[in-house]
């Protein structure tokens, strides 16, 4: 243990000169950037001078770290309506989740297009700071690499789900279809033949419209904004240094990423808090535990189809051994909560990581949302997952799989269900199994906010990071598969084969001649 000080006094020594950093965040989803600013915290406490261009100003400010609001689009919390997932088309009984692909592309060009008329643009173009990082979001719209590659500094980019098809390339990071879900589907690792033909139709679908449509579309708004003679947008995000991303293998898979892809998920869970003493009395009054139910910041619980709504709070009438804490967030019209069960109690905001983390929160009805997913994992907490959209069924299928928790499905989300479900989750011999997984989960060499703090740093110091820039970003999809070797290897295979063939049968001849003179001479 006298190692520890000193290993803690070569880090501090090693510790970087304070850095300018630049944060650029124009999409305004609350849940992505909740996983991107610890990393800031972070950044900023370390010494480093964070200018924070976003839609989350800090609501108390902190030293080293200056925030710039962007305005002009609706922050997208409590905006979902349920009904919406009622029915869905399934061609064949198969997932066909293509449609979302045009749903986050719309949202993400007109997020563009409003971050790009801001006037902090315009100020930070001419500023006169030389930042030496910049720390962006690879989603679904680039806009804003464009930025940075005029701002000339290294590049990091984050990503706050499992990364999209086309990030890939970009990074010169592997893709094995087979082993690797697309972010929309419900799949795992251990697909069968027909889901992995579905996964290789939308992740090569999906890569193909960003290509087709999102990059052009791209490519027109910075040559409006900015003019021509940058290059086109899918050379510019190659320039990419560094990629920090919300998964971590207990959870999301082992995957084969290239080196400056890192996985630090569950880096913001963050040191515990005290909880709120309303909470902490109504925990005080559950002697058998709390089930917490949150579908996330966007969802709005009100949209809940009415039927559902009965259906859950029958289920929560059944178990009334328990308390329930709900995050529901009423608007003008509570009508929906009149009939609520008395062991119902709900609330506009609740401190997630804190209650999920407390010992008498015994189950966790989610939506599958990859910060509340990580959380519950961390903490230990079985979770019933019904998602709705985006990731939610990737994330909810990797919870299924690990035995987190278990999926009901929307179709399904009636009484029945619900109670079964929850009684599955609350035996002892599963919550036994999750506290027992959520130790891989925890067991790291170095936690992940510390792990990607560090990776920051390297970047900063090196400039780049010049030596893990794999060069498979820059061949093309040809070399990269070897298909020009294949076909090569399999040409001189064929003219070897072909030789040898004309040689047997050159010999043959000879051979035949030979013996067919000496039967001449012979006669
Ligand atoms: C701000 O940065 C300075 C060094 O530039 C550092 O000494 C200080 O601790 C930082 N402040 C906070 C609150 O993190
Ligand atoms: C930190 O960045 C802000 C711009 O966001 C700038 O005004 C300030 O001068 C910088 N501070 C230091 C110490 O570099
Ligand atoms: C890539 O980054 C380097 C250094 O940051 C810069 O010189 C170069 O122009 C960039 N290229 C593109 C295509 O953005």
């Amino acid at each position: 243990m006298q190692l520890l000080p000193l290993l803690l006094l070569t880090f501090l020594a090693l510790k970087s000169e304070a850095a300018q950093i630049l944060g650029l965040f124009q999409h305004p989803g609350k849940s992505h950037f909740d996983f991107f600013r610890p990393m800031f915290l972070a950044l900023a406490e370390r010494g480093h001078n964070i200018s924070m261009y976003s839609y989350f100003p800090l609501e108390k400010p902190v030293a080293n770290y200056t925030d710039y609001a962007f305005q002009g689009m609706p922050l997208l919390t409590d905006m979902v309506d349920l009904k919406a997932f009622e029915t869905e088309w399934k061609p064949l009984g198969l997932p066909f989740k293509v449609p979302t692909f045009f749903m986050i592309n719309d949202w993400a060009l007109k997020s563009c297009e409003v971050a790009f008329e801001s006037p902090l643009i315009v100020q930070l173009l001419e500023s006169p700071i030389r930042y030496d990082v910049i720390i962006l979001e690879h989603f679904v719209n680039d806009c804003m690499a464009a930025l940075a590659h005029l701002l000339k500094a290294p590049v990091i980019a984050l990503s706050s789900c499992a990364i999209m098809p086309w990030h890939y390339q970009r990074m010169g990071s592997p893709v094995i279809n087979p082993i690797m879900p697309m972010n929309f589907l419900p799949y795992t690792d251990d697909m069968g033949l027909i889901d992995r033909l579905n996964n290789f139709f939308h992740f090569h679908v999906v890569n193909a419209l960003y290509h087709l449509i999102t990059e052009p579309a791209t490519d027109g708004l910075i040559s409006r904004r900015f003019g021509e003679g940058l290059p086109p947008i899918h050379e510019i995000v190659k320039n990419t240094s560094l990629m920090l991303i919300n998964q971590y293998y207990a959870l999301t898979g082992p995957r084969p990423y290239a080196t400056n892809v890192v996985e630090v998920g569950g880096l913001q869970v963050g040191p515990e808090k005290l909880l709120p003493k309303h909470l902490l009395e109504l925990i005080e009054r559950s002697p058998n535990g709390i089930i917490y139910i949150s579908w996330g910041s966007m969802v709005n619980a009100n949209t809940l189809p009415s039927a559902k709504r009965k259906a859950l709070f029958q289920s929560i009438s059944q178990l009334n051994e328990y308390n329930f804490i709900m995050r529901w967030k009423t608007d003008n019209d509570s009508s929906q909560l009149e009939d609520k069960p008395s062991n119902l109690y709900t609330f506009d905001w609740l401190p997630q990581r804190d209650l999920l983390c407390h010992p008498q929160v015994k189950a966790f009805i989610s939506h599958g949302g990859l910060l509340g997913t990580t959380e519950a994992v961390h903490c230990g907490v079985p979770m019933l997952i019904t998602p709705f959209y985006g990731d939610q069924f990737l994330n909810a299928g990797a919870v299924e799989q690990r035995r987190f928790g278990i999926i009901v499905d929307f179709r399904d989300f009636d009484t029945e269900h619900i109670t079964r479900g929850l009684r599955i989750i609350l035996d002892k011999g599963f919550a036994d199994n999750v506290r027992h997984s959520t130790e891989a989960f925890r067991h790291r060499p170095i936690p992940p906010l510390d792990l990607a703090v560090w990776w920051i740093e390297h970047v900063i110091q090196s400039g780049g990071a010049p030596l893990v820039q794999s060069p498979a970003r820059h061949i093309n999809w040809i070399v990269r598969n070897s298909i020009d070797v294949f076909f090569l290897s399999l040409g001189i295979l064929l003219m070897f084969l072909v030789s040898l063939w004309k040689l047997t049968r050159l010999i043959g001849r000879v051979v035949a001649f030979g013996s067919k003179s000496k039967k001449q001479k012979q006669q």
